[in-house]
């Protein structure tokens, strides 16, 4: 068969779309890939320097290794170890690739020591340098040197992608992060650098660091007036409300902007702050006097509260025990003598009673 002109055109143009379309497979992906390669040929170029010097320099191995150094052999151990098996991007470009890591290898890494930028951004395109985007490596806003003027990061920086948009950090906004967000007010400004600073937190919006600087109160904090300098907000103090936002056996502590519910003393039902002496009433069991609410005896209340025969009352804090006396245990519900069974007592010289038994009464709880 004879290969006409016309069909050989045709064969380029099918050759140039299975490169272009090829290598489109691994364009989103293809810069981290390299990355990694090029990271890996470094580590395998260490890594295969240290491995075959034995410590002792023979003569033989100075010779040897000034031949290693840049042998083919060497070559093909740092190829063998840039991807792992898995690896499918990895292995494809570094096979697609093959005759240029040769080439850099052979005659290229004494003017071009830079594996990465020689191979990764000048000659396969996978990357773009430091602060560039996009096919053709365009620098980000605010420069490749201070992308995003130091305040963000640029979309696709380093790669073949990306459009070069900002993402600023939390403090800045505007296309090339120069401007203060919501929240912040400008130190300092030029065309290429900017430098803001929170509010105080009695302001939602200001121009400058004071509670008098507000532009805008945060919630929680109430304009008072204006000034000079913008309006001034203040604290609102919520535990003034005629009606307090805590529940109840809590008390109301202000805090700047806001207010906490703390617990009550357990002495107190409702209180103004933590301790005993600040209750306002006290919870059952407790009684208030001298402005505290003191635990109640209910054992030496007129009222007997253990009213069945042969218990005692024991107070407790905030409330109090009916038990049996002793040598009397409870058996369905009410005090019975413990007694010696006729069996046991028959066998007394054998000591088969534990004395604890007598003592082990069965407290009744009555809270
Ligand atoms: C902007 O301010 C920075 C920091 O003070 C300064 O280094 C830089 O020269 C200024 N640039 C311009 C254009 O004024
Ligand atoms: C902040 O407020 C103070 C006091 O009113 C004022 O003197 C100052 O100029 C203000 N600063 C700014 C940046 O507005
Ligand atoms: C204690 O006072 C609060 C209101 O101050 C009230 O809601 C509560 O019922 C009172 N408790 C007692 C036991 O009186």
């Amino acid at each position: 068969m004879v290969w006409s002109n016309k069909s050989l055109h045709t064969l380029l143009l099918l050759g140039l779309l299975l490169v272009c379309c090829l290598s489109s497979t691994y364009d989103k992906l293809s810069c981290p890939t390299c990355k990694k390669i090029a990271s890996n040929f470094l580590k395998a170029v260490e890594d295969t320097s240290r491995k075959n010097f034995g410590g002792g320099n023979t003569d033989w191995e100075e010779r040897y290794l000034s031949k290693y150094e840049f042998s083919e052999t060497r070559l093909v151990e740092i190829i063998e170890s840039l991807c792992e098996n898995s690896e499918f991007e990895c292995n494809l470009m570094v096979e697609t690739n093959e005759e240029y890591i040769e080439r850099w290898w052979f005659t290229m890494q004494k003017n071009h020591p830079n594996f990465f930028l020689w191979f990764c951004v000048d000659t396969i395109k996978a990357c773009c340098p430091a602060g560039t985007f996009g096919v053709d490596c365009v620098e980000c806003p605010g420069g490749a040197d201070r992308p995003c003027n130091g305040h963000g990061s640029c979309n696709g920086d380093g790669t073949r992608t990306g459009d070069g948009s900002c993402s600023c950090t939390k403090e800045y906004k505007g296309e090339d992060c120069l401007d203060c967000a919501n929240g912040y007010y400008s130190e300092f400004q030029n065309e290429t650098y900017s430098l803001c600073t929170a509010c105080h937190l009695a302001c939602k919006l200001c121009t400058g660091p004071s509670s008098k600087n507000c532009t805008e109160c945060a919630s929680g904090w109430i304009e008072t007036g204006t000034n000079e300098g913008g309006v001034t907000c203040v604290d609102v103090d919520e535990c003034l409300a005629e009606t307090t936002p805590c529940k109840q056996h809590t008390y109301c502590s202000n805090t700047e902007g806001s207010y906490s519910c703390e617990a009550c003393d357990v002495a107190c039902d409702a209180c103004t702050g933590g301790s005993p002496e600040e209750c306002i009433n006290c919870t059952t069991g407790y009684t208030l006097e001298e402005q505290k609410c003191i635990d109640v005896n209910e054992c030496s209340m007129d009222d007997k509260v253990c009213t069945r025969e042969n218990e005692d009352c024991i107070n407790t804090e905030g409330s109090f025990k009916c038990v049996c006396s002793e040598g009397y245990k409870e058996q369905e519900g009410i005090c019975v003598e413990i007694k010696v069974s006729a069996e046991m007592k028959d066998s007394e010289d054998q000591n088969v009673v534990e004395p604890e038994a007598l003592a082990d009464v069965d407290p009744h709880e009555d809270l």
